[in-house]
């Protein structure tokens, strides 16, 4: 087993004050709450205000983070940020989060994009560089406000997504057991017309190539499932765990049914996975932290437990990690 020495010291999410309801949906859209909880399990999903940014919730979230480890801003030299809907294209959202938090200005700061195995990238990136000993603590986000990105004339897309951030602060364990013990991460080339945003990066957006996600979901559905599948499994053998030895594991919340998949391929109950896309929806490279939080507060992950954390998307990127709590 790899080192155990770097670990997730606070967890922190926020989650905008706006609900939207699959019943509110169904007035502007031709859907029924009915339709999405069966096809999804999603029921609502968060909206941000217009004057919302990802950088604002991306903020909030961390703040949360570095005061769940006990620790200050000041103690953060890494900052990570992980999202497909950055405030601007230059400079980096992770910047402005510095800027927005009083984050010391020796701290390295940057964006990355894996789509919604975004945070699943940062956390590998941040625990190599935290193991490198140059850095001290870091702060890793997944923040998204996937509305602005939307085609609310879409039933097939509109109904899936929404916004809300997730941050875990990490750093060197304080005890003797918990922390990272493998990552893994991947990507399967597949035509970008699966899953994408045609138009509004350095081919701009027209009428045909909008800046709006645009997906083939029942393509993604099956590879997303052998994905996930498949890299737990190499976790789990890597590591010589076997899937009951798993307290928790937490996947990218995309789809209830995607979800119910694994814990079928797997053969591991769904009491052991936690939800809450039926209160969130997919919200892409925040998914997996605000699910980590979650499932720490309700108690569901306790110290000494080992957690399962998987995700896909675009790309088709996908990739896991082994946490012991
Ligand atoms: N309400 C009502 N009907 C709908 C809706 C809706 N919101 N959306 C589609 N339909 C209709 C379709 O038009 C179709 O009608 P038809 O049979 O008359 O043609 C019918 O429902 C079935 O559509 P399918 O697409 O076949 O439905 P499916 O059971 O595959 O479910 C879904 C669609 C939910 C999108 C599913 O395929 C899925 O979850 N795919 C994976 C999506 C995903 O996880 N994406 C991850 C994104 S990750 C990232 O990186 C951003």
């Amino acid at each position: 087993m790899a080192s155990t020495s770097i670990a997730i010291l606070g967890t922190g999410t926020y989650s905008p004050e706006k609900v939207l309801s699959n019943d509110e949906l169904s007035l502007s859209v031709d859907t029924s709450d009915e339709w999405i909880v069966t096809r999804t399990g999603i029921r609502e999903r968060r909206i941000a205000a217009g004057t919302e940014t990802t950088a604002d919730m991306a903020a909030s979230a961390a703040a949360d983070a570095i005061a769940n480890a006990g620790i200050s801003a000041s103690d953060i030299d890494l900052v990570i940020l992980a999202t497909l809907t950055p405030d601007l294209p230059m400079p980096a959202t992770a910047c402005l989060v510095q800027q927005k938090l009083g984050i010391p200005e020796k701290a390295a700061c940057f964006d990355l994009n894996a789509a919604c195995t975004g945070f699943l990238y940062a956390l590998d990136t941040a625990w190599a560089m935290l193991e490198s000993g140059r850095y001290r603590h870091a702060l890793v986000v997944g923040a998204e406000k996937l509305s602005t990105m939307l085609d609310w004339n879409d039933r097939a897309t509109c109904v899936l997504f929404g916004d809300a951030a997730g941050a875990v602060v990490m750093g060197a364990s304080r005890n003797s057991h918990s922390g990272i013990l493998g990552s893994r991460l991947a990507t399967i080339p597949l035509s970008p017309d699966l899953l994408w945003v045609p138009g509004g990066g350095s081919s701009p957006a027209t009428p045909e190539e909008p800046r709006v996600i645009r997906m083939k979901g029942k393509e993604v559905f099956k590879v997303a499932v052998r994905a996930m599948e498949d890299i737990a499994r190499e976790i789990l053998e890597q590591h010589q765990v076997t899937a009951d030895q798993i307290a928790c594991v937490i996947p990218h919340q995309a789809n209830l049914r995607i979800i119910e998949a694994i814990s079928h391929y797997l053969k591991l109950p769904m009491d052991r996975f936690f939800v809450n896309v039926d209160r969130y929806g997919n919200t892409s490279s925040a998914s997996i932290p605000l699910a980590l939080h979650e499932a720490h507060q309700e108690g569901r992950i306790r110290p000494g437990d080992l957690v399962l954390l998987v995700a896909f998307g675009a790309g088709l990127t996908y990739g896991g990690a082994l946490v012991r709590w």
